[in-house]
């Protein structure tokens, strides 16, 4: 059973494993539907924490934190896939997990999400299980170069990935990961020559109910996702393709709240599966603005057992664009302006005190009747937004 969602005893509130922006506009939305939220995290003052009573600052690797979060929250969430399984476990002993730590166990390694969706007829680039050095060069020899090392678990923002051209590269990449004080279990798989890559969001709720939001474009520099177009500009029965895709994945792993799937779509119109994500995604930022239902109120909604919300676009099209730091310091930026003078472009700023360079700060969406206007007025704004 569920707990009462709204209970007049006392409001709901759900628990947020994170306190950054993804765990930020999950609160958003749940605060405009009567309900609490509680945040642990390393630290206070994270961009969720301010805004909420119920902030933990020790973290879930500290017992007493944990517990009193455990203590303060009805269901618990997360918005970062990197909480080792056994402090889920604890809190599943306590309270309702979601994602679930079956569902959370499939999806922390790139290798073993590749192993189980292959296994299900979904469509991966080739790969393997890196345990030597011999490995890296049988797998070149076998599926040709490039192809992409990346660490099994921990990677984002392309922080865990290196493309190997020739074999002279493999030694170099082998000392990055494997040899240093804390080696980072590898695998690898070949590189996918794209025309674009495609994400999708799928909400799914405990009785199986599934909303799927548009496929769209995410367009990334440096391995960080700068853009996102939404509806992806590609045919129409591949955006449908990928929907399939998306909502195959989710189902397989039984996964319960939002899930962001990333795909390739090759020139031969073939999509493959990249990685998926078990939480709110940074491709569905756009989901505020431009559909009925965001992602977060849906992961909201899907936590709780509660009906999904349509997930069906509302304008044209949308555009959204990462405001990422250009400068060490603060995080504050020097005018928005002329920004603001852009009609229909939503500014999101994360509210994080110290700036670096390529740090996701915040991130603007316009909306318009098509997908194309509303990127150049995104443009439009980013141009003349000043840090
Ligand atoms: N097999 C591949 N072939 C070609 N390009 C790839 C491949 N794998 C990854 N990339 C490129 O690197 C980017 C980041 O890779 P991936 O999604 O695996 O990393 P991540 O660090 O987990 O990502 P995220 O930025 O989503 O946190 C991809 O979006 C894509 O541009
Ligand atoms: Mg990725």
């Amino acid at each position: 059973m569920l707990p009462s969602i709204y209970n007049p005893e006392a409001p709901f509130t759900l628990g947020i494993l994170g306190g950054g922006q993804l765990a930020k506009m999950t609160l958003q939305a749940v605060y405009r539907m009567g309900m609490q939220v509680a945040i642990i995290e390393n630290g206070e003052s994270s961009p969720a924490g301010v805004m909420t009573k119920k902030e933990f600052g020790g973290g879930w690797n500290d017992a007493a934190s944990l517990e009193a979060f455990i203590a303060a929250s009805d269901i618990v969430t997360l918005e970062n896939e990197f909480v080792d399984p056994a402090i889920l476990d604890v809190i599943a002993e306590k309270r309702l997990v979601f994602p679930t730590p079956d569902t959370m166990r499939l999806v922390q390694d790139k290798y073993t999400q590749k192993v189980t969706f292959s296994k299900a007829g979904i469509p991966t680039p080739q790969f393997a299980a890196i345990e030597t050095k011999q490995d890296l060069f049988d797998f070149g020899e076998k599926y040709g170069y490039p192809f992409v090392a990346k660490t099994r678990k921990y990677g984002y923002d392309g922080y865990g990935n290196a493309t190997i051209k020739r074999d002279t590269e493999i030694d170099m990449v082998w000392r990055k990961f494997m040899e240093g004080e804390n080696p980072r279990p590898l695998m690898a798989e070949s590189f996918v020559t794209f025309n674009k890559e495609l994400a999708v969001m799928v909400a799914r709720n405990k009785r199986g109910e599934v909303a799927v939001y548009p496929c769209v474009q995410t367009i990334q520099e440096g391995h960080i996702c700068v853009t996102v177009l939404a509806p992806a500009p590609i045919e129409e029965p591949l955006l449908k393709r990928a929907q399939e895709i998306a909502v195959a994945c989710v189902e397989e792993i039984n996964g319960v709240g939002v899930f962001g799937i990333e795909m390739f779509l090759t020139p031969q119109d073939e999509i493959f599966f990249n990685e998926i994500a078990p939480r709110p995604h940074n491709s569905g930022h756009y989901t505020i603005e431009a559909c009925y239902t965001s992602q977060f109120e849906n992961h909201l909604r899907a936590v709780t057992n509660m009906p999904l919300g349509s997930p069906e676009l509302r304008v044209g099209g949308a555009a959204m664009i990462n405001l990422l730091g250009e400068r060490t310091g603060s995080g504050i930026p020097d005018s928005v302006v002329e920004m603001l003078k852009v009609s229909d472009v939503a500014l999101h700023l994360y509210g994080k005190k110290d700036s670096r360079l390529g740090r996701k700060m915040g991130h603007l969406t316009a909306t318009a009747d098509t997908m194309d206007e509303a990127f150049r007025k995104a443009n439009t704004a980013l141009e003349r937004f000043v840090w």
